[in-house]
C-alpha cells in the first residue's frame, strides 16, 4: 500500500525549467502547489547512483531533507538493447558539456555499427521518486518501447526524440506535436502510476 500524499505543496527536485513546468501542469488538477528546488536555492546533488531508481531517489530525498517538505524527482534516459541498455542513466552525459544531442545520437549509431548488429530495439525509461522529510520514498517507473532509426527525423522534440519510433507508430517522437507525443511517453506512464498510487483520494 503506497503512502497517500495529503500535503498541499510539493518541491519539484529539478533545476530544469521545462521539467518543473511539465510537473506543475500534471499536478495542478489535484490542487497541489509546486515549488522548484531552484526557487528554494537548494543545491543540486550529484547523480552518483547506478540505476534510474537510485538517482531519482537520491534527488528526491536530498530536496525533501533540505526543505522539510515532500519532494518529487525524476530520472530518465534511453536504453539500446544491443548496447546492454546504454546510454541509460548516462543519456544526458553522452551529449557532453555542450548538450549536443546530434553528437549523442551519432555516438549511439556508431555504437551499434561497432557491435555489427541489426538489433535496433530501444526503450525510454522514466523513474519518479516521491520522498517525504521523514525518509519515506515511493518510486514508480514508466517505459515506452520502440526502434532506433537513421537518419534522425523531426525537430519538434528534444534529446533523442528524432531517432526513436515508438512501437505501433511510423513517425519519430521528434516529428510529433507535444500533445501527440506526451501521452505515449515513459514520463506519462510513470505519472499515471504515481497519480493512481499517491494522489487519488
Ligand atoms: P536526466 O533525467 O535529466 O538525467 O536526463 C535524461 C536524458 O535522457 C535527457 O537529457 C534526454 O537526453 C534523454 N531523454 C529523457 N526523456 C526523453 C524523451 O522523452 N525524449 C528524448 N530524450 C529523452
Amino acid at each position: 500500500m503506497s503512502r497517500h500524499f495529503a500535503e498541499k505543496s510539493l518541491v519539484v527536485a529539478s533545476h530544469n525549467a521545462g521539467k518543473v513546468r511539465e510537473i506543475r501542469e500534471l499536478l495542478a488538477p489535484f490542487g497541489i502547489e509546486t515549488i522548484s528546488a531552484g526557487d528554494l536555492g537548494l543545491p543540486e546533488p550529484e547523480e552518483t547512483g547506478d540505476t534510474f531508481e537510485a538517482n531519482a531517489t537520491l534527488k528526491a530525498l536530498a530536496a525533501a531533507t533540505a526543505s522539510g517538505r515532500p519532494a518529487l524527482a525524476d530520472d530518465s534516459g534511453l536504453c539500446a538493447a544491443a548496447l546492454n541498455g546504454a546510454p541509460g542513466i548516462y543519456s544526458a552525459r553522452w551529449a557532453g558539456p555542450q548538450k549536443d544531442f546530434d553528437f549523442a545520437m551519432e555516438r549511439l549509431r556508431l555504437g551499434l555499427v561497432e557491435e555489427g548488429t541489426l538489433d535496433t530495439r530501444a526503450w525510454f525509461i522514466c523513474g519518479l521518486a516521491l520522498a517525504w522529510p521523514d525518509g519515506h520514498v515511493e518510486y514508480f517507473e514508466g517505459r515506452v518501447d520502440g526502434e532506433l532509426v537513421w537518419p534522425p527525423r523531426g525537430l519538434k522534440g528534444f534529446g533523442y526524440d528524432p531517432m526513436f519510433v515508438a512501437n505501433g507508430q511510423t513517425r519519430t517522437f521528434g516529428e510529433m506535436e507535444p500533445d501527440e507525443k506526451t501521452p505515449l511517453t515513459h514520463r506519462a506512464a510513470a505519472f499515471r502510476q504515481l497519480v493512481d498510487a499517491c494522489f487519488k483520494s
